[in-house]
């Protein structure tokens, strides 16, 4: 059984998939070609946001939509703890100063009601992730940025196809970002990653920058980086793209199976009102975690920890100067997660496997 089933997935759709690649390797343009505008139409369309710029990862796009932003050091950018590292390093690469605020045990996303206490005159923008595939509370969270002159980036790189509140991941003011690396609900043969918004400024920078400051050919007005989406992996992506929305309801339909059949006895993701979910991770909660992964190992069910150890307590932060205990719910959810086989391609019966073996090991 495959964690995440990608062989599956192109076997379906191989014939799109091999036509747009063929269309990039016929035409010669590998780098800001045809492709990469066509996925960046396409997909501004779909999360309904003005403008989409291709990027080379979603920890790019981050990097990219801060540097939009002039973020500098001395700058504090405000975000959690429990996170992929791409949210805080993004912040840690542009000079400034992540904040971390604790997440809700609930939706393991920020917790709003904390934002403000952390909020200082050096702020200057807000990431909010969309962790495991549901959106954060965005319209409180852009009231508390409105109230203090912040900006907001959604960090939608497991949430993108997610909705809230009728509106769509990675399409609300301010900048959304995604990640295209292969595991994730719209995934490429590669990395890949897009940064929307419908800010014309903030778009306007991010296109120069992602291309070495350029938005003329070999005039450089500012340090830009190459950040840019190959038209390869823009393929990729407009061969999956058609067939998207059916699997986000082929994996919401997969999650609520998962949790009707798990329920009483792991706690299971919890669905925030007016919101919808992908579940780029299914991810469920014990406090025998350990035990648990060992058990689905013996029995070749494969599983990930998303994430085992906090930010605020990797090496690569303890310049943030904080200790164990700072952020409690995130640190409680680092030693009891796990995350089981999700992918759209998930048959039943290995998902009923799955569902099997976890209750096996509560003798159920
Ligand atoms: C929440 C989050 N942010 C950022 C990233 C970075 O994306 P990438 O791996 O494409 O750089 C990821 C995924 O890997 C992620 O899960």
């Amino acid at each position: 059984m495959k964690f995440v089933d990608l062989q599956s997935q192109f076997a379906a759709y191989e014939p799109e998939i091999r036509r747009e690649m063929e269309d990039v390797l016929q035409g010669g343009l590998f780098i800001m070609g045809p492709k990469g505008s066509e996925l960046e139409k396409r997909l501004a369309d779909y999360v309904g946001a003005k403008h989409a710029i291709g990027c080379s990862s979603g920890t790019d796009a981050l990097v990219l939509a801060l540097m939009a932003y002039g973020v500098k050091a001395g700058d504090e950018i405000v975000t959690t703890p429990f996170t992929f590292v791409a949210t805080a390093e993004a912040v840690m690469l542009t000079g400034a100063k992540p904040v971390f605020v604790d997440i809700d045990p609930v939706t393991y996303n920020i917790c709003t009601d904390r934002i403000e206490e952390a909020v200082t005159r050096n702020t200057r923008g807000i990431i909010a992730v969309g962790l495991y595939g549901q959106c954060p509370e965005m319209e409180a969270i852009l009231s508390i940025a409105r109230e203090f002159g912040l900006f907001v980036i959604e960090d939608g790189a497991q949430s993108l196809g997610a909705e809230r509140n009728g509106r769509r991941s990675c399409g609300w003011p301010h900048v959304g970002t995604t990640s295209f690396f292969p595991s994730k609900p719209l995934g490429c043969y590669g990395d890949g990653g897009m940064v929307f918004t419908s800010d014309d400024g903030v778009a306007d920078r991010v296109r120069g920058l992602r291309n070495h400051g350029q938005w003329e050919r070999y005039r450089h007005r500012a340090i830009g980086i190459n950040g840019r989406l190959d038209d390869l992996q823009a393929a990729v992506l407009l061969g999956k793209f058609p067939r998207f929305p059916d699997e986000v309801t082929a994996r919401a339909t997969m999650g609520e199976r998962y949790s009707d059949r798990l329920g009483d006895v792991v706690g299971v993701p919890a669905v925030a009102p007016g919101n919808t979910h992908v579940f780029a991770q299914y991810t469920i909660r014990t406090p025998g975690r350990d035990d648990l992964v060992a058990h689905l190992r013996e029995n070749e069910i494969p599983t990930a920890v998303h994430y085992p150890i906090p930010l605020h307590q990797q090496e690569a932060f303890r310049g943030l100067g904080h200790g164990k205990g700072d952020f409690p719910e995130s640190e409680a959810a680092a030693r009891e997660v796990v995350s089981l086989p999700m992918s759209a391609f998930l048959s039943k019966a290995d998902q009923d496997e799955v569902i099997r073996q976890v209750r096996r090991f509560f003798g159920k």
